[in-house]
């Protein structure tokens, strides 16, 4: 029933492992995918591209697999730091980027993400998320080879790569629409075409908005199509149809491509709406897990030194799934965006006890995923995931908060669009949100910026660093004159790196936190964050466990007073010494500074 339906003969191009991770994992493929399918000719077509992507894996990446089956924890390992940019606002292009890698080093980078470089639509691209063409680079940014080459410097330097899969749209441009839009009955089944208005309001009547003022709705009439093809993001962003199973196998063959030329974690960008039910929000369905699981199951047979991550800014019960079981795993990662959005609540509200809610139930993840942990990224702070944690009211007034519209308010933010009646969500660069303006006293705001990304490399998973936060770099108010960015709020936080900028004592502080990490068996991800409790609303509490006895304690002050607290009841019984400032601390009198921040572990005597 469940053989693999072709031979494999004995083709000497083919890896020695291969036949048995088949056997492992092919099962699992069909348990996804026929439910989906139905059994029929697309499980030769899958195998066929699945034997040729195997054949084509170069030996580096083959010795990476076997690394990686004898060490399945790659990615939860303690070094493990990461880093996201642009790589056009990074260093131009490509090759630009292959020389500033010793700046990701000394910052102790192991996983390096740039952000969408593949061949975009032209002119308004979405930040890159609208893909013209899956296996070819933004020739303004280089070839092909380059970014082979890139990856290549990256895994010398113990850097993984990790690239955006634009898994749940093509741009317009693509060739797939194109030919649909030419007319080609089986391009056209690529996409959701809806011909009746009466039909796409009905569907319309159960969907969300994502950019309610910038792309209403979630079709767009397309005249050539005859019909409504449904964009959950712009317009020219066309949601691919997974019902047909010839657009999970160019899918998976684009993820089979790009592991072969070196990318070693796929961020599935929009995980959450790949499968499209009528009558449903179409988000997190049972039928788009099934599609990443057979994604997972495929790539631990051709490419398995590959990670998945998924990108579900959502409420964290519906980010859990994403990350399987033990049975059905799905994801190794998943951005852990309630914590961070209940970060930034707390540094407004002075109440961190909705992040420590947010840590107790991230506890329900499997011992064996991770999370990825970050501050900022290049998306707003989506408040409306933190619903179940926070009553609306008050997320509406953190909203206000970060916008400066709170009287006493030390951010420089700006509200995004939401839907109607939803709260509006944040833009604006981490250095920027906490206060930092350029040319004035910014030790606050430098102790802010601090305790969040303290906090951040402290909790368990691959903690990410947003390009710039680590020279506090502010917001790039000079978006809005570009014709193509001056919709899009977002662009406020996506500046140019300025290399000229001084690093500062943030740099050194977030160079440090890897540092100390990395030696520390209580920082491997299957050591999780496990929230401690305490008096003090302010602050924020939680500890890392190993096997072994290693432990560390954050301490996380979300006030901007001083004071001295009786953490006996806290910290127990030994003496405790604190690895940032590398001073003594007594239980019975911890002093906690304005936006203070500790790494606590004990002492022999
Ligand atoms: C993801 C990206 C976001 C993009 C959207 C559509 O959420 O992070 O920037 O606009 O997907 O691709």
């Amino acid at each position: 029933m469940s053989a693999f339906p072709l031979a494999l003969s004995d083709d000497a191009s083919l890896d020695t492992g291969l036949a048995d991770r088949i056997d492992r994992h092919w099962p699992h493929v069909l348990a996804a995918l026929r439910p989906l399918y139905g059994q029929g000719a697309w499980e030769r077509l899958l195998a066929a591209r699945l034997v040729d992507a195997a054949r084509q894996r170069p030996a580096d990446l083959r010795a990476l697999d076997q690394q990686r089956v004898d060490a399945p924890d790659w990615f939860q390992r303690p070094e493990m730091v990461g880093y996201c940019t642009y790589i056009d606002r990074f260093a131009g292009t490509l090759a630009g980027t292959r020389s500033r890698l010793d700046e990701l080093t000394r910052l102790g980078v192991t996983y390096f993400h740039p952000l969408p470089l593949l061949r975009p639509c032209e002119g308004d691209s979405d930040g890159g998320f609208a893909v013209a063409d899956f296996r070819q680079v933004d020739p303004k940014l280089g070839t092909m080879d380059d970014l082979r080459a890139l990856a290549a410097d990256l895994r010398g330097r113990g850097i993984s790569l990790c690239l955006d899969i634009v898994c749940n749209h093509t741009a317009d441009s693509h060739p797939w629409a194109l030919a649909a839009k030419a007319g080609d009955p089986a391009f056209r089944d690529f996409y959701h075409v809806v011909e009746n208005a009466a039909d796409v309001a009905a569907l319309e009547a159960h969907l969300g908005q994502v950019f309610p003022q910038t792309a209403p709705g979630n079709f767009t009439f397309v005249p050539e199509m005859g019909g409504h093809v449904w964009t959950t993001f712009y317009p020219f962003q066309w949601d691919l149809n997974y019902a047909n199973p010839a657009v999970f196998i160019e899918m998976v063959d684009v993820l089979f491509y790009l592991a072969n030329q070196g990318a070693e974690v796929f961020r599935l960008d929009s995980a959450p709406f790949l499968w499209k039910r009528a009558g449903t929000d179409c988000r997190g369905l049972p039928e788009t897990h099934q599609v990443v699981r057979a994604w997972r199951a495929l790539l631990a047979i051709v490419a398995p030194a590959v990670a998945l991550k998924a990108e579900a800014i959502v409420g964290l019960d519906e980010v859990l799934p994403f990350l399987g079981d033990a049975e059905r795993p799905e994801c190794h990662l998943a951005y852990n965006n309630s914590a961070m959005t209940a970060l930034w609540a707390a540094l407004a509200t002075g109440d961190a006890r909705p992040l420590a809610h947010c840590l107790e139930d991230a506890l329900a993840r499997p011992a064996d995923a991770g999370w990825l942990t970050y501050v900022r990224c290049h998306d707003d702070i989506i408040w409306a995931a933190l619903g179940g944690v926070i009553p609306k009211e008050r997320l509406a007034w953190i909203s206000d908060f970060y916008a400066g519209k709170v009287p006493g308010s030390f951010a420089d933010g700006r509200v995004f669009q939401a839907e109607p009646g939803a709260v509006p969500s944040t833009n604006g660069m981490a250095a920027s949100l906490a206060g930092w303006r350029d040319g004035a006293d910014n030790a606050a705001a430098l102790a802010r910026l601090r305790l969040l990304y303290g906090v951040t490399f402290a909790l368990d998973g691959i903690p990410a660093l947003y390009m710039g936060d680590e020279r506090a770099l502010t917001n790039d108010a000079d978006y809005a004159a570009d014709p193509e960015h001056a919709l899009d709020g977002r662009w406020l936080h996506r500046p140019v790196m300025d290399w000229n900028r001084p690093e500062g004592a943030i740099h050194a502080d977030i160079a440090r936190f890897a540092q100390l990490r990395r030696d520390r068996a209580c920082m491997h991800a299957a050591n999780p964050a496990r929230p401690l409790k305490t008096d003090d609303p302010a602050l924020l509490a939680f500890d890392r466990r190993a096997a072994d006895g290693d432990r560390l304690v954050c301490l996380g002050h979300f006030n901007g007073d001083a004071r001295i607290a009786d953490l006996s009841d806290l910290l127990g019984e030994g003496h405790w010494h604190d690895l940032l400032d590398g001073k003594a601390v007594t239980a019975q009198a911890v002093p906690l500074g304005p936006w203070g921040l500790r790494w606590l572990v004990k002492t022999n005597g």
